[in-house]
């Protein structure tokens, strides 16, 4: 599949509406093993589809399991009644820490030969603790790599029955749900005894509470000890309804709060079984408003002034705290998030990566062993290569919110496919982004002049593109580049030290408002524009300029590549003659001598090269009004791109 290299996210104006949540990733991955355990067919209602499970089910497929789509997110799964049907296979488990901790421990009691693999950081994230375990019960599974580490291979080992089972609890909660979800294939009444601190407890309660949906109760005795009684066995509850994500839930009530809202998640509420949905509560300890129905929460802004810093302890809620860092940056005040460890094995070393996103867009971050503290920045920066996500989900999900302060490139968005899919589809849907009016034209058809009025009245920010490319231009020949090295001007562009003032235009801090305008520039920037490097290397530089209340943008292809979704497009032109005219005037008003007929060749050539060029040709968008200004006067003209604008908003 052709995946996205980024995603340019608008600076976001506000954030309302409703969200429909997707299923929960962790209730999905256990229902499925649950159910294909279990004696009898289960119906499972709402099942995610993500990444996570379908590694989940194409593993259970080969095991044996049958399971039958019966549409939309509805599937059928016939339990096989304890013992797996296929005794010998080789499952590849992607980056699933659910699917790879869950199936490690009920393979370890299925009496086949089996290997587990994943992804390359699945390999780099410990199972251990689980393994020993496992083996403290006879199972056989040997490390096919690093020690600690899958890739696994499980033997058909005798299964010792019964007795008392010690495991960690303070490295990831999955090893003890897994080991408790496969308990009831020995047969035996077995003890789990937690050693050490159990982080993320609420994810053990979705364990035994599914566990007992399927018909098998766990015994509690005292905080660590949970008994499976002997003979348990799993039994089909017929049909089960998967829960929305509660973690996934955190990014839409975070928007509510950070943009005015309300924005309300619905399929998860105070009845949920799901620990994240306590980041609601954390959201309201920052003075965020929160109402909760039974299945539906909402979130908006606080009453009065801004989202406070807290200092929060994280142990509860380890995937949804990742959402507090990034509202952190519209807190006043630092956040400090604590007892997160947990976050350094999961799908990437997540306290090193939210805090070099945090520093890049400008806030001030200390990372501890198991803390982090963000203090944020007067003003965001928004970094011109993007954020990274380092292959991790909450990560792009996470760093999305910061276009609510400033445009944002996420690198690799395609990452959240692991648990949502439809994730930067259901944000745009929730968020308004701030307006443009692109207006694109020909050279000398007084773009700049309308669009620059335009911005004036209406109080918006003003994007004169051209002068962009200008300034690469000169930016090449001033770094020895010359204007046919793809490669070399592309890089240059990328690097761009350009800084917009009101009245001036500074690179690398010196001022050339006036040297960009030299016809030999004109001609560079003409002759640069042609090449699809340098167009793909100033597309942010251009979308950076969309900031509140709202931009007013000329060029080329305003309406056609660099923002596809403004408002209002406008196709701005007027003949030959009268822009060899009006440029005429403009160049002997500057003192410049010039020649009407060498003017209008050049014009001529330039129209030429422009629309015939294969990237970015200049022509009319669709849906953009034209608008031939041969016989109206500047004050006309920008009274009816007004008129559109108002039309549109
Ligand atoms: O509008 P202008 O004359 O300042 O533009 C300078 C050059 O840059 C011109 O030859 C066309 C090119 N350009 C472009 O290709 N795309 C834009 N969006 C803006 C300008």
């Amino acid at each position: 599949m052709n995946t996205p290299e980024f995603i340019d996210l608008p600076e976001i104006l506000s954030a309302r509406g409703i969200v429909r949540l997707p299923g929960s990733k962790s209730i999905s991955n256990r229902a499925l093993l649950l159910a294909a355990l279990a004696g009898g067919g289960t119906e499972i209602r709402g099942l995610l589809e993500s990444d996570d499970t379908s590694r989940m089910r194409e593993a259970l497929g080969r095991l044996g399991v049958e399971m039958t789509p019966l549409g939309g997110d509805d599937w059928r799964v016939e339990g096989v009644g304890g013992g797996f049907p296929v005794g010998r296979a080789d499952l590849f488990l992607g980056n699933s820490g659910t699917a790879f901790r869950s199936l490690t421990a009920a393979l370890a009691f299925a009496g086949g030969d089996y290997r587990l693999s994943g992804a390359p950081r699945m390999h780099e994230r410990p199972i251990g603790d689980l393994v020993d375990a496992l083996r403290q019960l006879g199972a056989e599974i040997a490390y096919l790599g690093e020690a600690g580490y899958p890739p696994l291979a499980i033997g058909a080992a005798a299964i010792r029955s019964g007795g008392l089972v010690r495991v960690r609890g303070d490295v990831s909660s999955q090893f003890l749900s897994g080991l408790l979800m496969a308990l009831p294939l020995t047969g035996a009444e077995t003890a789990v005894e937690v050693v050490g601190e159990l982080i993320s407890r609420p994810y053990v309660e979705i364990t035994l509470s599914m566990m007992e949906r399927f018909g098998v109760p766990v015994e509690r005795r005292g905080e660590r000890c949970f008994v499976v009684p002997a003979g348990s066995v799993y039994r089909s509850p017929g049909v089960f309804h998967v829960e929305g994500d509660a973690s996934s839930a955190s990014y839409f009530l975070a928007l509510g709060a950070i943009g005015g809202g309300p924005v309300r998640v619905s399929g998860v509420g105070e009845n949920s079984v799901q620990g994240d949905v306590r980041f609601a509560g954390a959201l309201a300890r920052m003075g965020a408003r929160i109402v909760m129905g039974p299945d539906w929460i909402e979130a908006g802004a606080p009453e009065e002034g801004k989202l406070r810093g807290i200092e929060i302890d994280c142990g509860a809620i380890p995937d949804a705290a990742m959402t507090l860092a990034a509202v952190a940056l519209f807190a006043s005040g630092p956040t400090t998030l604590k007892n997160i460890a947990s976050w350094r094995v999961k799908e990437t070393d997540r306290i090193a990566a939210m805090a070099g996103g945090l520093r890049q867009l400008g806030a001030a971050v200390d990372e501890s062993g198991d803390a982090l503290r963000v203090t944020p920045p007067a003003f965001l920066v928004s970094p011109h290569r993007g954020i990274d996500t380092h292959d991790d989900h909450r990560i792009a999900m996470c760093f999305s919110l910061a276009s609510r302060g400033i445009p944002v490139r996420i690198n690799d968005p395609g990452c959240v496919s692991k648990t949502f899919p439809g994730y930067f589809a259901r944000l745009a849907e929730v968020t308004q982004a701030a307006p443009v009016i692109a207006i694109d034209g020909p050279s000398a058809s007084g773009k700049g002049t309308i669009a620059a009025r335009v911005a004036a009245e209406l109080g918006w920010h003003y994007l004169d593109s051209g002068a962009i490319y200008r300034l690469a231009a000169l930016a090449a020949r001033r770094a020895g580049v010359s204007w046919d090295d793809e490669a070399g001007v592309a890089r240059v562009a990328a690097e761009l030290d350009a800084v917009f003032g009101e009245k001036s235009i500074r690179l690398a801090g010196e001022e050339v408002g006036e040297a960009i305008r030299h016809e030999d520039i004109s001609a560079g920037a003409s002759r640069i524009a042609a090449l699809p490097a340098v167009r793909r290397a100033l597309l942010f530089r251009q979308r950076l300029f969309r900031r509140a209340p709202g931009l007013v943008a000329d060029g080329r292809d305003m309406a056609s590549v660099v923002f596809p979704d403004a408002r209002t497009r406008i196709f701005l032109t007027a003949s030959v003659e009268t822009r060899a005219q009006r440029r005429y005037k403009q160049l002997i008003e500057k003192g410049i001598a010039a020649n009407i007929t060498l003017l209008s060749l050049d014009l001529r050539e330039r129209d030429l090269r422009d629309s015939q060029r294969g990237v970015a040709p200049l022509r009319q968008s669709e849906g953009a009004y034209l608008l031939d200004t041969t016989d109206l006067s500047i004050e006309e003209t920008v009274a009816r791109v007004l008129a559109w604008s108002r039309a549109a908003g």
